[in-house]
């Protein structure tokens, strides 16, 4: 329907210029939580956030949550068959020391990210649209906490 389209039209830009967004995505987050940096333990010597968020093992970190979404777009009509992957995800995530809270952060950042990019085309709708989504992947990733 009109969210699904809302949400591939949006991403057809941002999906080719993934690195730049999951940076404002990330600076956003570590603005609104700056002990979550604490959860990247990478080996790097990072002398400050801006070091940090320029450091090799966190862009990846960044690249791969920026694939995880657009895997999500990709996937709009049958979201489900990425329920185990994103259980897993939550796991692996429960393992590092984040706490399911945290996601309502990362979310806000997303919107954040979005309205930045987007300019005039974030608007309510397509705001709340991608709200639905990241709201399933979080809801999938959450399994990963329960015991
Ligand atoms: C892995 C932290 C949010 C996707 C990791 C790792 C850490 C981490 C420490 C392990 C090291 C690494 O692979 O870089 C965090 C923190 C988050 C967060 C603190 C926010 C509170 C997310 C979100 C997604 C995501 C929202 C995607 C929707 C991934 C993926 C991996 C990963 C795909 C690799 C998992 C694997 O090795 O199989 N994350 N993450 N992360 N994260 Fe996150």
């Amino acid at each position: 329907g009109k969210d699904k389209e809302l949400i591939r039209n949006s991403w057809e830009s941002l999906g080719k210029n993934k690195v730049p967004h999951g940076i404002v995505m990330f600076t956003r987050l570590f603005e609104l939580d700056p002990g979550l940096f604490n959860l990247f333990r990478y080996k790097t010597n990072c002398g400050s956030t801006q070091d940090c968020l320029s450091s090799p093992e966190f862009l990846e970190h960044v690249t791969k949550v920026m694939l995880v979404i657009d895997a999500a777009v990709g996937h709009l009509d049958d979201l489900h068959s990425l329920e185990d992957f994103l259980l897993n995800l939550g796991r692996k995530h429960q393992a590092v020391g984040v706490k399911t809270q945290s996601f309502a952060l990362v979310g806000e950042s997303l919107l954040y990210m979005l309205q930045c990019s987007l300019g005039q085309a974030y608007t309510a709708p397509l705001r709340q649209a991608w709200l639905n989504m990241y709201g399933i992947v979080v809801a999938a990733m959450s399994l990963g906490w329960a015991k």
